[in-house]
């Protein structure tokens, strides 16, 4: 194994399991997916289990699997695209020129080939520019990976350019001291998105980062759709995959407002008609200091459930999840397919947000899981914050509930 020495990639075992992402194919479609590093984050390296894949679908179906790593750090997940996920092609490049030989050298691990059988290429400059020229020259990608320290949104229009339709973009971001709500003029200057407290700020980072991406991509007349989104508090990191077509959302549809009202509790989506007209009803729908409002953001689903399930079902064949693997990744993706239920709305709610309302002890999130769905709310967990709930059950009631589960 190469040991990059560098301050920031300790070795390439740390960035195995920090962040790792291996492309998938679909059994009808060019290219559907990407399987989520969390698979290697959360299983221990000696226990890591590595089976040989399935040779991916999309290239016996459509074509060819093409991957631009834009910001490719050592170039470990590079090497995973080509040899897990069997890429055709891997276009390796980081602005560092220090990096260079710990690329070249991981990437060595796979016969470059050459000319039209070439397998990968290294190149050492801004990302901007590399996706610029590979536009002018037309020379489009299936899936390009942006893992920026920090901020993805100067990264979004030029890697809008040179991906195909329908193609993927994987965008990474740690910029999670920007999602903390208290530097909304930060955001805003990021992501078109002027972000407040609330009590799901990190669901807000996610949603700030997918509204970031539907904004740029409609400059350019193109409609993103996420496949599925991921937090991790180690970073923290903000990733999500994006599905790219021509076309615009309907209606500005799911790129809105997001309330919280501090007094009461509730949360609401608001549209753009309805600016200058926002209030809580616990305030007789006058102007209240206790209502937040933040966005323009995403307020549509995280996740696309059929592509979780196939990214499940990959899983399972893979060998990647249950109980012989030692990993979390089943309970992780069945988590999302989950949250992924278009009768929840966005955020979670703290079970200890509920249990201070109620004035009593945190009750059992298993509790209160059965109780909302014997009441017919729909409810699931959240991946991203471990005791909460994502539920369409207004705050009231999740009180109501609370209090009598404590009296039982
Ligand atoms: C988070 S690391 C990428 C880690 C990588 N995905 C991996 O798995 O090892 C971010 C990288 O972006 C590079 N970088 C920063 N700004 C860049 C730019 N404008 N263009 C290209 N690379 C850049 C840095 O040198 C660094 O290696
Ligand atoms: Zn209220």
């Amino acid at each position: 194994m190469i040991t990059l020495n560098s301050p920031s990639q300790p070795n390439i075992q740390t960035s195995i399991q920090r962040q790792l992402s291996i492309p998938i194919a679909n059994r009808s479609s060019r290219l559907r997916g990407v399987l989520n590093s969390t698979t290697a984050d959360l299983l221990p390296p000696r226990k890591r289990h590595r089976p040989r894949p399935r040779r991916a679908h999309c290239r016996a179906s459509k074509g060819k699997l093409r991957v631009l790593a834009a910001l490719c750090g050592c170039g470990i997940r590079s090497v995973r695209y080509l040899v897990e996920a069997e890429a055709d092609f891997v276009f390796a490049n980081d602005a560092n020129d220090e990096n260079r030989k710990v690329i070249t050298e991981n990437l060595s691990q796979v016969e470059s080939g050459s000319g039209d059988e070439a397998r990968w290429a290294v190149s050492l400059t801004d990302a901007n520019r590399v996706m610029t020229e590979c536009y002018l020259k037309r020379d489009f990608f299936d899936l390009i990976d942006i893992d920026s320290f920090g901020s993805v949104s100067s990264f979004l229009r030029s890697s809008f350019n040179a991906l195909k339709l329908n193609g993927l973009l994987y965008v990474t971001s740690t910029d999670g001291l920007w999602s903390d709500g208290h530097r909304p003029q930060q955001t805003l200057a990021a992501y078109g998105a002027y972000v407040q407290p609330m009590p799901y700020l990190n669901e807000l980072g996610l949603r700030m980062l997918i509204g970031g991406a539907v904004r740029e991509a409609s400059v350019l007349g193109y409609r993103v759709t996420p496949l599925f989104s991921y937090y991790s508090y180690h970073g923290p990191i903000f990733r999500v995959m994006l599905q790219v077509n021509r076309g615009k959302l309907p209606d500005n549809k799911h790129y809105g407002f997001i309330g919280y009202c501090n007094s009461c509790g509730s949360c609401k989506e608001y549209s753009w008609v309805e600016l200058g007209r926002i209030s809580c009803p616990c305030s007789d729908s006058k102007v209240s200091k206790a209502l937040v409002v933040s966005g323009p953001l995403w307020t549509g689903p995280l996740h696309d459930t059929a592509y979780i399930t196939e990214m499940l079902s990959l899983a399972e064949e893979w060998g990647w999840a249950g109980s012989v693997t030692g990993t979390d990744l089943d309970k992780l993706l069945n988590q999302m397919v989950a949250e992924s239920d278009p009768k929840l709305p966005f955020g979670y709610i703290k079970l200890d947000e509920v249990a201070s309302r109620a004035k009593v002890n945190s009750p059992t999130l298993r509790a209160v899981v059965s109780t909302l769905q014997e009441e017919g709310y729909a409810v699931s967990r959240s991946h991203i914050e471990s005791n909460a709930i994502k539920t369409n059950c207004p705050m009231e009631d999740c009180v109501r509930i609370v209090e009598q589960l404590h009296q039982r």
